[in-house]
């Protein structure tokens, strides 16, 4: 097939230029993708104790997650009741209650209105609490969606779950974060995760550990991997890990699969060793590396030892917030039981290599000189089943469950203009410290680690 224009998205292809660039379409992007999604906002670990908040803003809306005295989880939007100011910034912190930097209305950490002055004694304060949001705790993860009626949930909790559970990712702390501002379109970020046909030339780092082989729709393998694969299966059965493969099964939105790390290596680490103390419930380190990856914003690595998430967060068609967040046992000490450079070294790299790759694809994709080109039938498979799970999202209106079937060539924004690429400014996103070693990493401090080798 000659492509020679870039305005109908044709399954098999990369998107239109304009699913990538155009301000209209990454509207739509919020308003339909990710308003009617769950969106991974983070861990457990991120709100260890009473008292503790996270607060996450996706486009127009915004979430405050929050534990309250009791232990409880709660998430609600970050507006106020009084005359809808935000209540606090992103990123993580320790309060006792949430006041409204306005006029100080102050609320609960379960949400319920506490103080509101000079409003008079006929307030009807127990009607005024915040406006809560869904909210769903998964093995440790925390998922939130903004929609009235969030789609369903229950079949990634179902399979996900008894994969992720042994890890008990609730018993543990967060040992660095890093936060990326990545100059590229969000899609482009999952698109690059959805595929490992890029890895061989471009991650020396996470190919010493892993197979470039097992992505759902790779149709690649070999004979080595093949007798690992068994081997190893057989014995995480016996550990009673269920390893079972869920891949986007029926156009869902996630996918989990505990794949073999190669011979040697425990877990993603550059000695093969472990670099943390072995996590939760598990039996010993021969657990493979749990994939856990959640469409539209979300992929995590559960190893023996620790867990990397990353979280996606659109900040406009050519600008991704990414925070990278590592993992490791609740009571594991630093220097003592981990030493943090080790134990982030692999995916520090492997991360900043994809967001150039994302950053260089971006730029080549926004020029005069880009049109739409074909997909491997072999290795990017699952890069056509994303487009195909976005078409079907962006078709929605917003807020709704994203099961409806779509039509193959459909105008997936149903948008005809290209217009200028947009670059949305990302300073003063980046959220709050949250805990130890959270670092902001910008574009020229990767690059001179780059250059520096
Ligand atoms: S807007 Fe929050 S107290 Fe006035
Ligand atoms: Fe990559």
């Amino acid at each position: 097939m000659t492509v020679t224009e870039t305005t109908t998205w044709m399954p098999g292809y990369s998107l239109p230029q304009r699913d990538y660039v155009d301000q209209e379409i990454f509207d739509l992007d919020i308003e339909r993708v990710f308003a009617g999604s769950w969106l991974l906002v983070g861990s457990v670990a991120e709100l260890p104790q009473p008292g503790a908040v996270l607060t996450w803003t996706v486009g127009r809306d915004s979430v405050v997650v929050t534990r309250d005295p009791d232990g409880s989880l709660h998430a609600h939007h970050n507006v106020c009741r009084h005359r809808g100011s935000r209540l606090r910034p992103d990123g993580g912190g320790s309060e006792r209650v949430l006041v409204c930097p306005y006029h100080q209305w102050t609320y609960g950490l379960d949400g319920s209105l506490r103080g509101a002055p000079h409003m008079g004694s006929d307030l009807p304060r127990d009607q005024l609490g915040l406006q809560p949001v869904h909210l769903r705790e998964l093995a440790g993860l925390l998922f939130v969606c903004f929609a009235q009626t969030p789609p369903a949930f229950d079949d990634a909790v179902a399979a996900i779950g008894p994969q992720l559970g042994p890890h008990r990712l609730d018993h543990t702390k967060v040992a660095a974060r890093l936060h990326y501002d990545v100059w590229a379109n969000w899609k482009m970020l999952v698109e690059n995760n959805r595929e490992c046909y890029h890895c061989r030339a471009n991650h020396p780092e996470f190919c010493q550990s892993n197979y470039d082989l097992g992505m759902s729709g790779d149709a690649r393998t070999n004979t080595r991997y093949e007798t690992t694969l068994a081997a190893r299966r057989a014995s995480w059965t016996a550990q009673g890990l269920a390893p079972i493969d869920v891949s986007f099964d029926a156009g869902g939105s996630f996918r989990v699969a505990r794949l073999p790390l190669r011979d040697g290596y425990l877990t993603e680490s550059l000695s093969g060793g472990l670099v943390a103390p072995v996590l939760g419930a598990l039996d010993g380190a021969d657990v493979g590396s749990l994939r856990v990856i959640s469409l539209p914003n979300s992929w995590s690595h559960a190893n023996a030892d620790y867990a990397m998430t990353t979280r996606l967060t659109p900040v406009g068609p050519a600008a991704t917030g990414v925070d990278v967040t590592f993992l490791v046992r609740d009571d594991a000490v630093e220097g003592t039981d981990y030493d943090l450079a080790e134990l982030t070294q692999v995916w520090v790299a492997t991360s900043e290599q994809d967001w150039l790759l994302c950053e260089q694809n971006h730029a080549g994709v926004a020029s005069s000189g880009y049109l739409p080109g074909p997909l491997s039938p072999i290795t990017e498979g699952s890069v056509q089943a994303f487009h195909a799970w976005y078409a079907r999202a962006v078709s929605q209106p917003r807020g709704s469950a994203s099961t409806v079937g779509y039509a193959e060539s459909v105008d997936p924004a149903g948008v005809g203009l290209v217009e200028s690429v947009g670059r949305a400014g990302l300073d003063g996103r980046c959220g709050g410290a949250v805990d130890r070693g959270d670092r902001h990493v910008d574009a020229a401090r990767r690059q001179e680690r780059r250059s520096d080798g």
